[in-house]
């Protein structure tokens, strides 16, 4: 049985930089950007399967009827590890994306799943290889299992890709389940949840990506509500409640969402607009203009990624993350989270050390 995530091992112990190029999620909120008050917050409330206003912020957010959200408190990480329980069974056929986040991966592999993957190639711009997906699907597929956008190339399904993919899954009665947590990252354009497409569907996400808001771990799985009440009476076995100081101020958060979108706008505007200039200028990386999401996902078409990875941290005080984590050893991915004046410097550091390896 698997019992470890080897990417989330790793993000965790890596060496700590200043110009960091490896982060996915939009650089932390300071606390006072809450304009919090003592009166914010409370040690007990009334939360016993979900705290009401934390889920009516959420089912406005994301359109949807209150009996279809499942509040969570431990983010996206947490809700996919709920979704995952009460949709598949030791010995299930699971269908994971590749590449994928691994610990997505090591979930499947940690509940018994038997995993198999389809292709969402480099060569077909991350897209979902649909006739693929079909041929590996089989009666005992139990769930499909997707990142929108993807991790890591920011990769976009569009609905009617999801559409085609609610029907294979249908047609072996298998759910999808969608983590979604990338979509928060694109504000108002972003698409509805897949979870509207369908009953089959469940989508996770938090607002750890969008908001720099990953310290209140809040987050939610949003499913149909016969499959969503099962969740949350498994949860009781779980975490039982959530830590209710969070979630009142996930509550105030929400209702301050514009004022942290224009933050995190700025940041990504900023960043991506550095990104893209870079990528022009160099021939060894291989990589369309990135126009949405936090992260992208170069090829190195000279030298080894772990190289270069070694030389940005140990003499440049900057890091990506290696495509290995991807099962995608040439590629390595950059995330555009970083303060702005702290992430034009790393690229610029980037481009020394590839020039070096
Ligand atoms: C696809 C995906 N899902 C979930 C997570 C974890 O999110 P959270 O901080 O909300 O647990 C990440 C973080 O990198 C991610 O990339």
């Amino acid at each position: 049985m698997n019992t470890q995530s080897t990417y989330m091992h790793w993000a965790k112990t890596r060496a700590r930089v200043k110009y960091d190029l490896a982060l996915s999620g939009i650089l932390n909120l300071p606390f006072a950007e809450l304009d919090a008050t003592i009166s914010d917050i409370d040690l007990n409330g009334d939360n016993s399967y979900g705290y009401d206003p934390l889920v009516d912020a959420l089912a406005t957010h994301a359109d949807v009827p209150r009996d279809c959200v499942v509040t969570i408190s431990g983010g996206t990480s947490m809700a996919n590890h709920l979704a995952m329980a009460a949709a598949i069974e030791h010995g299930d056929e699971v269908l994971i994306e590749q590449p994928t986040y691994e610990p997505l991966l090591a979930l499947a592999q940690y509940f018994g799943a038997n995993v198999k993957r389809f292709a969402r190639s480099a060569e077909n711009n991350y897209r979902v290889d649909l006739d693929d997906l079909t041929s590996q699907v089989t009666s005992r597929t139990r769930l499909i299992v997707l990142t929108n956008l993807h991790n890591p190339s920011s990769g976009l399904i569009d609905e009617d890709a999801l559409r085609r993919i609610g029907e294979i899954a249908q047609t072996a009665r298998a759910r999808v389940l969608v983590d979604e947590v990338y979509l928060e990252a694109m504000f108002e354009a972003a698409p509805r949840s897949s979870v509207h497409l369908g009953p089959q569907f469940i989508a996770t996400s938090s607002l750890t990506k969008g908001y720099g808001l990953s310290g209140l771990r809040c987050g939610w799985i949003l499913a149909e509500p016969e499959l969503a009440q099962r969740m949350r009476l498994l949860h009781d076995i779980f975490g039982a409640l959530a830590p209710h100081p969070a979630e009142r101020l996930s509550v105030l958060a929400m209702s301050k969402l514009p004022k942290f979108i224009a933050r995190a706008k700025s940041i990504l505007e900023t960043n991506r607009a550095v990104l893209n200039d870079f990528y022009d200028s160099r021939e060894d990386l291989k990589i369309e203009h990135t126009r949405i999401g936090t992260t992208s996902f170069p090829e190195l078409m000279r030298g080894k990624v772990n190289d270069l990875y070694t030389l940005l941290t140990e003499k440049y005080e900057s890091a990506i993350v290696p495509g290995r984590f991807f099962e995608s050893p040439q590629h390595f991915r950059i995330g555009m989270c970083a303060e702005p004046e702290l992430f034009n410097e790393g690229v610029q550091r980037l481009a020394k050390a590839l020039d070096e390896i």
